[in-house]
Parts: structure tokens; C-alpha cells; sequence
């Protein structure tokens, strides 16, 4: 039986930061709000498409992982951002990485997006289609934003993860996943007007927006991640003490907190980088799990747990035992093309689009 064992993990964080403070300065909110309510302090605001978060992400991880583009066979790069709807994303991927020999896909379960590639990829290793694997969660969630909607706006920021998987017969990567998706609330989040159900004539696509009843998808999020935990625990015969890190989703501090308080787990057992990113989305798992390596907190033969939900309502639980090596194998020097601008000059735009969109509207 073969195993996937993660070899390599990157990931790429573009610099311009947008503070709380920032926020507060052009819709109705404060730090005070923003942190109590959800852990956030700033998040992220990429001045490049999602296909160079991606590639940038994956490069660093091919390089921790030592291996060369070519030897990869598969590229899934979950994401909700896509740069186009066609190609997909993963292509352009595979044309920045000059990973020649890969197949590519997208694909969109949103927030939960990475934990569903992961388990894909990993079941191709582990049945031999294929050897060597980049997993990549990659968004521009600040495309989608609606900046005058104070509810949504605080929440999300850009990003993107990866780690590379490769075929090993040790009993290490992916071992449980417990992947589900609750329809029934599917409509409690979601970006209208993108994609066939729009009337692409009658009502062409103006600015996008993420709507949400937020406290229905906070009780679902606290149940079904706990839910797909505890399935993952028992059918990998794991004890709450054999957990050594938990990496979760990062969509809100109290959420994480819930599940930490359901697994009695220490604050040292739990990954949290929130404060610094907010919401990426697809991306959050791959960069919290690639910063809780870099900083030392995934120790050899590690057993991380992680989790997610996001919109479909998607939601999952994995089982990750990590390998031997914690250090990386070469590093990549590449950085993204230089940005001169501040998060709000990046954003001026479109800020100035949804307050006169709201204004008009009143
Ligand atoms: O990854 C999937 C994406 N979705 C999520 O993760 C959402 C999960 N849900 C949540 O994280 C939380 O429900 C939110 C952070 C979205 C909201 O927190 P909440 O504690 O559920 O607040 P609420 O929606 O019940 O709103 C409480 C009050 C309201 O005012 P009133 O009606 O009590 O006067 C809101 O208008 O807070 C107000 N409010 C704000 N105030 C200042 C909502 N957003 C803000 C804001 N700043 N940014």
C-alpha cells in the first residue's frame, strides 16, 4: 500500500497589508468590533492575480520538497477566484512553473477547497495513478468584496498555500479525511451573479458581492467541523492527547476556539494566524500548516488534525501524520513583482465604486 507523504509546503502572502484602522476609515467600524467579534487585525490585499499567488506558493514548496517542476504529475489548485472561468487557473499554474508533465484542475469547494484536493490528490498517489503531486489553495477574496458592507468586507483577505505530495511506502500524509457538504443551507452564502443562473443580458454582471447570514454559518461551521473531526479521531484510532497540532480554517477566533474547547486542547496544540491574514478561504490550511512548520511547531512524525467549512455549505476533517523531515531541502529566492502601493491605494477603485453604489442606492 502506498502512502502520500508531504514533502514540501510554501506559501505566498502579498505584502500590502489593510489594518482594522484602515477599514475603519471609510465603512462604519472599529478595531474594538472587528477583533472581539472574529480575531482578525489585518489581512492582505494582492496586487496580482490568484494564478501567481498560487505559482509563487508552489514554487517555494517544490523547493523545500527538492524536486523539479518537470517530476510533477498533478496540479490542484483549489480556489473560488479564479483568474478566468476558462482556462482554469491550475493551467496557467503549470505554465509559470514549467511543470510540463502535470495534468491540471481546479476546483471549488471554497473555503474547504485544499482539504478536498488534498484527499483527491493523496487517493491518486495511493492508488498509483501518480507519483509526485503540488496541492495549492490560492484566492483574491478582495475581488469579490463588497467594500461598503461592513458584515463581509472585515473578514477576508488574499493568499495562497501549497504543499507537495509524493508517493512513499511509510504509513505518513493524508491518512482519514471526512469530507460532506450540508445543500440544505447552500443558499446561506454565496456570490450572486457569476456563472449561467444570471441573466447575462437583461442583468449584466456589475460589482460582485459575498452575502451571508453569518450566525447560521457560525453554529453550522462549529457543528460540522466538530462532527468531522471527531469521525476522522475514532476511524484513525487516535486519542484527544495523541493530537500534537490542530490546523483549522481560519474564519473566525471563536470558531476555532469552540473546536479547541470540544477537543480540550492547549493553546500550543492549536494553529492560529487569523489575526495576521483574516479569511483567505481555500488558502488558509495550506498557509497556517506551511507558517506552523517554518516556526517550528510540527515536530517528526507529527499528528496534525485539521478541519474547514465554507460555502456549498462544504465541510471536512483530515488526519495528517507528518514524516521525518521539518526543514527544507532548498529554498526559492523568487518574490512576487514589486508593489510600491498601500492596501487602500490598491483598493481605491473599488471602495469608491461600492460607497457611491450604497450612496445612490439610499
Ligand atoms: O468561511 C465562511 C465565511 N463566513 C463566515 O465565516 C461567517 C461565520 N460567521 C461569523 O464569523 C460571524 O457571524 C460574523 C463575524 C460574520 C458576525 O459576528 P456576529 O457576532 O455573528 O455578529 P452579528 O452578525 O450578530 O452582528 C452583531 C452586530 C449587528 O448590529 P446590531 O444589529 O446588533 O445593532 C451588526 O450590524 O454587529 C454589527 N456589525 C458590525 N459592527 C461593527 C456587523 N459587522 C460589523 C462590523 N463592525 N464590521
Amino acid at each position: 500500500m502506498k502512502y502520500a507523504e508531504i514533502t514540501g509546503w510554501g506559501k505566498c502572502i502579498p505584502p500590502a497589508t489593510l489594518t482594522n484602522e484602515d477599514l475603519a476609515t471609510f465603512v462604519d467600524t472599529s478595531d474594538e468590533w472587528i477583533t472581539s467579534r472574529t480575531g482578525i487585525k489585518a489581512r492582505r490585499i494582492s496586487h496580482v492575480n490568484t494564478a501567481e499567488l498560487a505559482a509563487l506558493a508552489a514554487k517555494r514548496a517544490l523547493a523545500t520538497a527538492g524536486i523539479d517542476p518537470e517530476e510533477v504529475d498533478l496540479i490542484a489548485v483549489a480556489t473560488s477566484c479564479p483568474d478566468t472561468l476558462i482556462p482554469n487557473t491550475s493551467s496557467k499554474v503549470q505554465q509559470i512553473l514549467g511543470a510540463h508533465n502535470a495534468a491540471a484542475f481546479d476546483l471549488n469547494s471554497a473555503c474547504t477547497g485544499f482539504l478536498y484536493a488534498l484527499q483527491n490528490a493523496t487517493a491518486q498517489v495511493r492508488m498509483g495513478a501518480i507519483k509526485k503531486a503540488i496541492v495549492i489553495g490560492a484566492e483574491r477574496m478582495s475581488w469579490f468584496v463588497n467594500w461598503s458592507r461592513r458584515e463581509t468586507c472585515v473578514l477576508f483577505g488574499d493568499g495562497a498555500g501549497a504543499v507537495v505530495i509524493e508517493a512513499t511506502d511509510k504509513p505518513v500524509g493524508l491518512l482519514e479525511a471526512k469530507l460532506g457538504c450540508d445543500s440544505q443551507a447552500r443558499d446561506i452564502l454565496e456570490v450572486r451573479g457569476f456563472g449561467t443562473d444570471m441573466d447575462r443580458y437583461e442583468n449584466p454582471p456589475t460589482a460582485l458581492d459575498i452575502n451571508f447570514i453569518g450566525q447560521d454559518i457560525f453554529k453550522r461551521a462549529v457543528k460540522a467541523m466538530g462532527a468531522g473531526a471527531t469521525h476522522v479521531t475514532e476511524k484513525a484510532n487516535l486519542s484527544i492527547d495523541d493530537i500534537d497540532l490542530l490546523v483549522p480554517h481560519q474564519a473566525n477566533l471563536r470558531i476555532i476556539a469552540a473546536l479547541q474547547k470540544q477537543f480540550k486542547l492547549a493553546d500550543e496544540n492549536v494553529m492560529v494566524n487569523i489575526d495576521k491574514y483574516g479569511n483567505t478561504s481555500a488558502a488558509t490550511i495550506p498557509i497556517a500548516l506551511c507558517e506552523a512548520v517554518e516556526q517550528g511547531r510540527v515536530k517528526p512524525d507529527a499528528n496534525i488534525m485539521t478541519a474547514a467549512f465554507g460555502a456549498g455549505l462544504t465541510w471536512g476533517a483530515g488526519y495528517i501524520k507528518w514524516g521525518e523531515r521539518v526543514t527544507p531541502i532548498a529554498k526559492c529566492d523568487d518574490e512576487l513583482p514589486a508593489n510600491d502601493k498601500t492596501a487602500k491605494e490598491l483598493l481605491s477603485t473599488a471602495i469608491d465604486y461600492c460607497l457611491s453604489k450604497q450612496n445612490s442606492e439610499q
